[in-house]
């Protein structure tokens, strides 16, 4: 398949070569580098480009090899700002008393501009060209977030690799029945994630995370490390 299969142009108006794109990043590269890209830039995204990144996502595993993922893109721009006028106001009363803390001059960097990138991503959420929900088939009742979930992240890999922005959200969970009967899925077909994606306005790169040597135990846990090491926030 080569560019001119795609439904729009690439992230500096050229039709990338969509079987080539993302095939050489080496893998334990994208996954230091993939983080939260939530500053998208308005340029349409090859819907072709969408069906890459969700190809990935159906090699996740699952309990018995279900499958239970579907997804569903949109790029309708009505259909974005209605998820948009919801998600905003929900996220604005979530994250307005930590931007309080924030504004501390102790307060951590990373974690203000990692605030700031997720409040600029609900005030022009709208604006992002699409916003992938992964939904997935209940499973005696109940979702199965623990297949949805590695699903999402294959996807945000496979972002990662093709040069796409994108971040893990679940805040439209808040007014998740109403958003899923917009989508057009059944009761037993919840969402669970909402990706969206675009051609990001910076660089993908490594995203402050602690050392796996305050993470990683041979056979035993230490407890006495949890006081000295707290996960950060
Ligand atoms: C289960 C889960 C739910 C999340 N929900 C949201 C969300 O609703 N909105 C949002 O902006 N980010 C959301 N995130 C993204 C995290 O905030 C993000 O992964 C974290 O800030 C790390 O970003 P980084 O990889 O750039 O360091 C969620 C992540 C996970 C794993």
């Amino acid at each position: 398949m080569t560019g001119s299969d795609a439904s729009g142009a690439g992230a500096d108006g050229i039709d990338p070569d969509l079987d080539a794109i993302g095939e050489t990043l080496p893998l334990l590269e994208g996954i230091r580098t993939a983080r939260a890209i939530r500053r998208l830039r308005t340029d349409p995204v090859p819907r072709a480009l969408i069906r890459k990144v969700c190809e990935a996502g159906t090699f996740a595993p699952s309990g018995g090899n279900r499958q239970p993922w579907v997804f569903v893109a949109v790029d309708d721009a009505a259909k974005r700002r209605w998820v948009a006028d919801r998600y905003r106001p929900i996220f604005q009363r979530y994250i307005g008393p930590a931007i309080e803390r924030a504004e501390r001059e102790d307060f951590p960097d990373h974690l203000r501009r990692n605030m700031k990138a997720s409040l600029h991503l609900a005030e022009h959420l709208h604006d992002a060209p699409v916003l992938l929900f992964i939904a997935g088939f209940t499973r005696r009742g109940e979702a199965q977030l623990q297949a949805l979930y590695p699903c999402a992240q294959n996807v945000l890999l496979a972002c990662r690799a093709v040069g796409l922005g994108a971040s893990f959200t679940t805040l439209h969970r808040a007014f998740g029945e109403e958003c899923d009967r917009m989508l057009g899925l059944p009761e037993r077909i919840p969402s669970a994630v909402m990706i969206p994606i675009g051609w990001p306005v910076g660089r993908h790169g490594v995203p402050p995370r602690a050392s796996v040597d305050t993470k990683l135990f041979w056979n035993t846990f230490d407890a006495t490390t949890v006081e000295a090491e707290r996960p950060i926030r």
